[in-house]
């Protein structure tokens, strides 16, 4: 929502100079004032600027002593928008039209001759109730916006767009799905999302966090014990497993669960049977597996933490969330979700980002992600003293300063260009295990050339 601190624009339509160069003086130190003489004149500067308030006199040429003029003008500017305040400007003779043009759509009229103050109130009013409704459409706007998103998961980038796009077409699939990304991007909610359009929505969703539970306890956790299996077992409790039968189970930093349980999970995927902790009996448990992370698999298998057998089952279809500062609007459409949802719910005047905040949260590198997003703008909401949040208020010490360390827009050109041909030379160079020859070769430069590029670039 873009609501800057600018002057706001009035467009006064008056046949009359003296009456012109009265409102110009009388109003200019408060508005942007914009004159016209005529229809055609008002239509003009109207689709040039755009103005919220009109003030129009009926009597326009040539039919200055008719109201016909007037009218057609109010008709076309409600017509090219709605929402714009006309004020109708009448003489004692034309009362009649006034009202015929506050049926027509008209905001209120005034009568001549023209006490300024009045006027001003009148004004005032008007632009007050341009900028409640325009607010309010814009928050209809952006939620509808969000129904173009998914239960809850908002983006309109196309990186989310092709997220969308797979969980539509793999979630009645009753397949394992594995979500990868960064922390606080909305793993948990596509896997609920998953659920939500899968067969096994009036089933259970069952969320299970690997990583939270110490590794003693998450075997239990996970499959239940008997009566006995261990000190403290008073009575037999069923695990998370058996009580996604039917359902989906939900297992969140699945990176992080232990080797030994890996080799369970595995077993359970593999025979969709199961035993309690201290039990003999195998028990038939139908669960569709959501598996999330956030670690780098990959690695992880290459480092022997997380068995390979293990990933071949569940990232059967993995789906991978980008990182917020890749997701370009999207940033600027979750801001203002979170914006409006926190200013409801505390119940704070705010008016929305100043646009020195607007350009921190955009330059900025989120590595908390859209979690990160939330909590910044609900912590902003309540701290706030201004009607509009400042980036100190979201905890940036000023907005340019957010731009200069994360944005590589900020780059000089010769910054950028540097850079790119470091990163040129080192890939050049590893992929031609540092073979000078190749690699100069491979980039179209002599070899001295390609030495003193690393000299410059401090490479080895
Ligand atoms: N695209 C989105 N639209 C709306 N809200 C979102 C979106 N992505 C995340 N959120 C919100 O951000 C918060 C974090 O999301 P979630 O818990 O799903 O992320 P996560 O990837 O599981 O995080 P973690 O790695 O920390 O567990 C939640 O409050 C969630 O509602
Ligand atoms: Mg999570």
């Amino acid at each position: 929502m873009k609501m800057g601190k600018s002057v706001q624009k009035l467009l006064i339509v008056d046949d009359s100079p003296e009456i012109c160069k009265q409102l110009k003086w009388g109003l200019s130190k408060h508005y942007e004032v914009l004159l016209a003489q005529n229809v055609a004149e008002a239509l003009k500067l109207f689709a040039k600027h755009t103005p919220r308030v009109i003030t129009l006199d009926l009597g326009l040429p040539p039919d200055a002593d008719g109201a016909t003029e007037g009218l057609r003008c109010l008709e076309q500017i409600l017509q090219q928008y709605p929402a714009t305040k006309v004020v109708v400007l009448s003489g004692n003779e034309d009362h009649g039209n006034a009202l015929k043009a506050v049926e027509l759509g008209a905001y209120d009229f005034y009568r001549k001759p023209i006490e300024l103050a009045e006027l001003k109130v009148i004004l005032e009013r008007a632009f007050h109730l341009a900028q409640l409704e325009e607010d309010n459409h814009q928050l209809q706007a952006l939620s509808k916006g969000y129904e173009g998103g998914m239960h809850g998961i908002l983006g309109q980038c196309s990186q989310m767009e092709e997220v969308f796009n797979t969980i539509r077409k793999i979630a009645s699939a009753d397949i394992p799905v594995l979500v990868l990304g960064e922390n606080g991007t909305g793993k948990e909610l596509v896997a609920r999302a998953i659920h939500a359009q899968s067969l096994r929505k009036d089933g259970p969703m069952i969320p299970i966090n690997c990583g939270a539970i110490p590794e003693n306890l998450l075997e239990a956790e996970l499959f239940g014990h008997e009566k006995g299996a261990f000190t403290g077992a008073v009575g037999q409790v069923r695990g998370k497993v058996e009580f996604a039968h039917e359902g989906t189970l939900f297992l969140d930093e699945i990176g992080e669960m232990p080797q030994p349980l890996q080799v369970k999970m595995l077993r359970f995927l593999q025979d969709k049977t199961m035993q309690r902790v201290g039990g003999r009996e195998m028990i038939e448990v139908n669960a569709r597996i959501v598996a999330a992370t956030n670690v780098d698999i990959n690695a992880a298998i290459k480092a022997g933490e997380f068995r390979e057998d293990l990933y071949y089952r569940i990232g059967v279809i993995t789906i991978e969330l980008p990182p917020l500062r890749e997701r370009g609007e999207d940033i600027c459409l979750l801001a203002n979700f979170f914006l409006n949802r926190y200013i409801a719910e505390y119940g704070k005047k705010i008016r929305g980002f100043s646009s020195a905040a607007e350009r921190a949260l955009c330059a900025y590198a989120w590595p908390g992600n859209v979690r990160e997003l939330e909590n910044k703008i609900k912590r902003a909401i309540l701290m706030a003293e201004g009607s509009f949040l400042e980036p100190v208020d979201l905890g940036f010490e000023s907005g340019e300063q957010a731009a200069v360390i994360f944005s590589t827009e900020k780059m000089t050109l010769k910054q950028a260009r540097d850079r790119l041909e470091r990163e040129m030379l080192v890939d050049s160079l590893k992929s031609h295990e540092g073979n000078i020859a190749k690699a100069s070769e491979h980039l179209g430069v002599s070899r001295p050339t390609f030495y003193d590029l690393m000299k410059k670039h401090h490479l080895q």
